[in-house]
Parts: C-alpha cells; sequence; structure tokens
C-alpha cells in the first residue's frame, strides 16, 4: 500500500495519556484525581481495574519513548497530570511533579520526537471536585493558571499544544450518562461542564498566546459520522439530534461560531455566559485535532437521554472488540468536513486505533491482523482525503501502548505494543511493525 497523497512533512505519532500509562499515582506529591476516586468506587470499572500502576509509566518511560523511537515516529502526543502539577485546591505548585513532565520533553527532544502535549485529558484534581469541578466557572480559572504553570515550564521547548481532549467525554459520558468520572447524571450539570470546559479551553489559549511565543495550540474533540437506522422522518431527524450533540456542539463554539441553536432549545439549560466568553472559546486556533474511532447509527428514542436519540448497531458490518464499528471512510468524511465545512487550516488525526483480544505466541510475537488492517484502511482515508485537498498535517495512532481503558480497565488493548501487566513486559505487535514499515516507506518515498 502507498500513501501518495500524505505531504513530506507529515507528522508520524502515537498517543497516550497520563492517567491510563503512568500508575505512580501517590508519588512524588501527586493528589488523587477523579479518576482514582471513580476507579476506585465499587462497580464503576470493570474487574475492579484502577490506574494506580498502569503501565508504570511513570518509572519505564525511557524504555516507553525508546519504543517509540523505534518505531520511527516523530511525534509523541502525552498529557500531563494536573494532579501531579498542581495537586491540590490551594493552587500550590508541586515542583516534582513538573520535573517529571521536563524530563519527558527533554527525552523526546533528544529522541527525535517533537512533543504534542495536552493539558487535560480528563484526570481533574479531585480536590477540584470537591468544590464543584466543571460545573463552576472557577474550575476553568484553575485550569488556566495550572496551564501557566505548565507553559512556563515548558514553553522554552514544547511548540505544539492542545488544550483539551474530547472535552465530550468529560461533559457527556462524565456528566450526563455518568459512566465516567465524576459519574454524574444530570443534564443541567453536563450542559454547564462542558461551557466550563469550553471556557477553560478559551482561557487557556490565551495564556498559552502570552507565554509560548510562536505556540501552535489545537483543542482535540472526538467525532462520529451519524447515520440514521432507517430512512423515517423520526429518524432523520434524530441524527440531526445526535449531530449535534456529538459533533457541532464541540465543533461551532471553538471555530467562533456560537453554540448550535437547535441544540441549546434542546436542552433548555441556559448557558453561564459572560460577556466575553464566546470570543475567548472562539479565540482562532493553529490546527484542530480529531479522534476518530467509529460510526454511529442512531434512531429516534424519546426517552433516550437528553437529546432524543438511542444508539443502535449498525447492519452486517465488522466490529472491534469494543464493539465498535470498522468504518475508515468516516475518517475521511470527517477530515473533510473539519475542511469544508468549518474551514479548518490544519488539522491532526490525534488519535486513531482499536481495540481487539491480543494473546502473545510461546514464541514471544503478538499477531494482530484486525488491528493491522484497521490501521492500513483508516491512514488510506487519510490519504484519500488529502488527495482531496484537506489540510491534514499527520495522524497520532491510539495507543502507543495497551493501557487503562477507562471504564472498561485492562481487558481492551489499544496498543501497537503489547503490556503484560504482571511483568510489565513489553511486546511490539505486528501492527506496530507494520506501522514503522508504512513509516519508513513514507519517508523515503
Ligand atoms: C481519548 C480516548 C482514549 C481512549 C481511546 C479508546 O479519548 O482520548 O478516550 O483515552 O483510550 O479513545 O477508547
Amino acid at each position: 500500500m502507498e500513501l501518495r497523497s500524505l505531504p513530506d512533512d507529515f507528522v508520524w505519532g502515537a498517543a497516550t495519556a497520563a492517567y491510563q500509562i503512568e500508575g505512580a499515582v501517590a508519588e512524588d506529591g501527586r493528589a488523587p484525581s477523579i479518576w482514582d476516586t471513580f476507579s476506585h468506587t465499587p462497580g464503576k470499572v470493570d474487574n475492579g481495574d484502577t490506574g494506580d500502576v498502569a503501565c508504570d509509566h511513570y518509572h519505564r518511560w525511557p524504555e516507553d519513548l525508546g519504543l517509540a523511537s523505534r518505531l520511527g515516529l516523530g511525534a509523541y502526543r502525552f498529557s500531563i497530570a494536573w494532579p501531579r502539577v498542581v495537586p491540590q485546591a490551594d493552587g500550590v505548585v508541586n515542583p516534582a511533579g513538573l520535573d517529571f513532565y521536563d524530563r519527558l520533553v527533554e527525552a523526546q527532544l533528544e529522541a527525535g520526537l517533537t512533543p504534542f502535549p495536552t493539558l487535560y485529558h480528563w484526570d481533574l484534581p479531585q480536590a477540584q471536585q470537591d468544590r464543584g469541578g466543571w460545573a463552576e466557572r472557577a474550575t476553568a480559572e484553575r485550569f488556566a493558571e495550572y496551564a501557566a504553570v505548565v507553559a512556563e515550564r515548558l514553553g522554552d521547548r514544547v511548540t505544539n499544544w492542545a488544550t483539551l481532549n474530547e472535552p465530550l467525554c468529560s461533559a457527556w459520558i462524565g456528566h450526563l450518562d455518568g459512566n465516567m468520572a465524576p459519574g454524574i447524571k444530570d443534564l443541567t450539570t453536563a450542559v454547564r461542564a462542558s461551557y466550563h470546559l469550553h471556557l477553560g479551553h478559551g482561557l487557556a489559549v490565551q495564556v498559552l498566546r502570552e507565554s509560548v511565543p510562536g505556540a501552535k495550540i489545537g483543542i482535540v474533540n472526538n467525532l462520529s459520522t451519524i447515520e440514521p437506522a432507517s430512512g423515517s422522518a423520526a429518524d432523520l431527524a434524530a441524527a440531526v439530534r445526535a449531530d449535534g450533540h456529538i459533533n457541532r456542539w464541540w465543533l461551532d463554539p471553538v471555530f467562533g461560531r456560537g453554540y448550535p441553536e437547535d441544540m441549546v432549545k434542546l436542552y433548555g439549560v441556559e448557558l453561564p455566559v459572560r460577556e466575553g466568553d464566546m470570543e475567548l472559546i472562539g479565540a482562532p486556533l493553529d490546527w484542530i485535532g480529531l479522534n476518530y474511532y467509529f460510526r454511529q447509527f442512531v434512531t429516534d428514542d424519546p426517552s433516550g437521554p437528553a437529546p432524543g436519540f438511542r444508539q443502535v448497531r449498525g447492519p452486517n458490518a465488522e466490529h472491534t472488540a469494543m464493539d465498535w464499528e470498522v468504518h475508515a471512510p468516516g475518517l475521511e468524511e470527517l477530515i473533510l468536513r473539519l475542511s469544508n465545512e468549518y474551514g479548518a487550516s490544519k488539522i491532526y488525526v490525534t488519535e486513531n486505533g482499536s481495540a481487539y483480544a491480543d494473546t502473545v505466541t510461546p514464541e514471544g510475537a503478538v499477531h494482530d491482523p484486525g488491528r493491522t488492517a484497521y490501521l492500513e484502511q483508516h491512514l488510506a482515508a487519510c490519504d484519500r482525503a488529502v488527495a482531496q485537498g484537506a489540510p491534514l498535517a499527520g495522524y497520532f495512532a491510539w495507543s502507543l501502548l495497551d493501557n487503562f481503558e477507562w471504564a472498561y480497565g485492562y481487558d481492551k488493548r489499544f496498543g501497537l505494543v503489547h503490556v503484560d501487566y504482571e511483568t510489565q513486559r513489553r511486546t511490539v505487535k505486528t501492527s506496530g511493525l507494520r506501522y514503522a514499515e508504512l513509516i519508513a516507506a513514507h519517508r523515503s518515498r
């Protein structure tokens, strides 16, 4: 397979997130986050798994960055844990937390990896949650203060910054469905949380612009293409609502268009907007991050969670271990939508990947044909989007390592590298080797 259209300077990367890999949750001054609380609450995470140890990346990061460079990656997307840097509500900075990310960035630069840190990948300090969390405006302000601390320390070496990762999950899954931390199920709280997440993003952009000259700043959204489950008028209308809930609510405001009016009406929750907020939220960005996993089929369901739709299984399609449909054309479609409908000037696929039940052979190999095919199909989709003119600048596979898959615990493996959680032994999977091969071929073409 040949990726003919991807530009010569295309960024090849892989992504991880702090709570999913680091472990060491009580070390060097880190305080609990909402995910420590949630995962330690019985019944919330499959198997009772927690991020207490995870991939022990906090201690094994040299090996992990070594793996990244062995795969030939040019960039590494990771997240910074707020509860390591500003652990408590008092705002006092924990130098040991900053030191860790300083070392991590140094080592990436030495290994020829361009760092792409994300400031928030869901691990809100529990102390902030105790003060109301994202339902409160103050949390957005605290987030900007934390962003300033990180920018000051790393801004001389880090150019590319993401503010939030998938605020949809923080707001809708964390505050409406309740299946992620902090596990709240309340529409009003969820809508307020979504607003304050956006505000936190906007304030952090302002802070980064001020303290990091030349910073390239983006936000990372998870989007899905939406299909009505049938041709009925009710399902077609449900698909419009689903698109509003999943895609437009998260894109329109950060592209300076304000919140979609149909959704504001549907939620019926007054947004706590103050003067100047929407300008901050919609301030121009340098790039937009797209996390893509699957397409969604939806049907009308007035009793469904607020927006009146329900996701149903698509017909006759291939599914991963997450029961997510494999549908690469959706990635092409979304890249083109960001480019054509939203006018994005630079797009990164900041996550894309698949979970399959992997096993290590007696010879010590991990053969993962499903994941390898998924990777190839989605890279081909990227290539097609670029051929049609989309400004796609890079691709980050999710994930470098198998890791703590949130409410699914360690059972769901997304890594290019297999992790044996008993021994912490790492094994590059066939998909990782294939990715390395494709990267090398693209570079040397
Ligand atoms: C993210 C993701 C990751 C997940 C991945 C697979 O949203 O950034 O949720 O943290 O592990 O999406 O579900």
